[in-house]
């Protein structure tokens, strides 16, 4: 198969940032997929319905003449019942933060226990959750940790749409079959890389984000998942855009940004196993049913040709820079 077409792909999570960062790549996802969820963790986190409508209108104009879809979130905190009935037709879900777990989730959540009324109300309303799981922990047991936090929700909260975020472990995957009410969404780098590609030799800053990636075997579980299209598994880029300088330097910031690359490497990598059948429904299809959306139609075509990865986009350097790859996606 020498081209492709993806029918209305989306990013299910994405980081679009604010102000001049937001300008830059947010029309670079706007060419490439046809909607994506937007992550809350701003600065100031998007934990009103206010804050929310003025950051879906900045990122509308950010994108100009593209159609795209922002599906919006909002930062976990207690809602009241009230606040959650009007935001619903704005969300797609709420997204959870340990408190201090990651970029901007200081006001995150530091108990559980005092979250369930308004996991109840979502859980009414029907509202999804979408949680960054790692516990405080050991870096490399962080998620395992935490996948204990992910069976109590969904025991205690059956009828609640729980998404486990950018999955590492294949502890996580098998998570997956254990409890109907759980999905996960799958970054690009955790199918193609560990640890040892980050530290193993010279560092590469541009390779580190959170969740970190692990071990040999926990890549080749998520690989494995994704191939298949594992239906309660959704592509999700983590996209996570930082300027240069806070990514080369002592105390380097967590993410790494992939949205402009991700759908020619993606292609690269399921031909190179044989699966460019299983793709559609890895980027699209099964995230329209796991969350009842019906994206705008919007046909992306990507052909087996050179693509040379920019060594930056502006002032942040992409995941896999400067490297040939064998896909690419068509411009118009
Ligand atoms: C994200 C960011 O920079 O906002 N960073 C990351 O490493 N993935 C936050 C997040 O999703 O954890
Ligand atoms: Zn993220």
């Amino acid at each position: 198969m020498n081209t492709l077409i993806i029918q209305s792909p989306l990013d299910m999570h994405l980081h679009l940032r604010e102000a001049e960062m937001l300008k830059l790549v947010a029309p670079l996802s706007a060419a490439q997929f046809a909607g994506a969820v937007i992550m809350p963790n701003l600065i100031d986190p998007i934990d009103s319905l206010d804050k929310l409508l003025t950051y879906r209108d900045q990122i509308i104009h950010a994108i100009g003449s593209e159609t795209f879809t922002p599906y919006m979130t909002l930062f976990f905190r207690e809602y009241s019942k009230n606040e959650l009935e009007t935001a619903k037709e704005h969300i797609i879900g709420i997204k959870l933060y340990p408190a201090g777990i990651t970029t901007n989730s200081e006001s995150g959540v530091s108990s559980l226990d005092q979250a369930r009324t308004t996991f109840e109300f979502m859980q009414e309303l029907q509202i999804p959750l979408l949680v960054h799981g790692e516990t405080n922990g050991f870096v490399l047991d962080r998620e395992s940790e935490f996948l204990g936090t992910y069976a109590w929700l969904a025991e205690n909260f059956p009828d609640l749409k729980i998404i486990m975020e950018h999955i590492t472990t294949r502890d996580a995957v098998e998570l997956l079959d254990q409890y109907e009410n759980i999905f996960a969404t799958v970054t690009l780098q955790h199918l193609l890389i560990t640890l040892d590609d980050i530290a193993g030799g010279l560092l590469s800053p541009h390779l580190f984000c959170k969740p970190i990636a692990k071990f040999p075997h926990d890549r080749e579980a998520l690989l494995q998942a994704a191939l298949i299209a594992h239906p309660k598994l959704m592509f999700g880029s983590d996209s996570a855009p930082h300027p240069v300088h806070k990514k080369e330097c002592a105390g380097c910031a967590a993410g790494v940004f992939t949205a402009p690359v991700a759908l020619a490497v993606l292609a690269e990598l399921f031909d190179k196993h044989n699966a460019l059948d299983k793709l559609q429904a890895f980027v699209s299809d099964n995230a329209q049913k796991i969350y009842n959306i019906s994206p705008i139609p919007k046909n992306i075509e990507i052909e087996k040709s050179d693509f040379i990865i920019p060594d930056n986009y502006g002032n942040v350097v992409p995941f896999m820079a400067g490297k040939t790859i064998s896909w690419s996606v068509k411009e118009f």
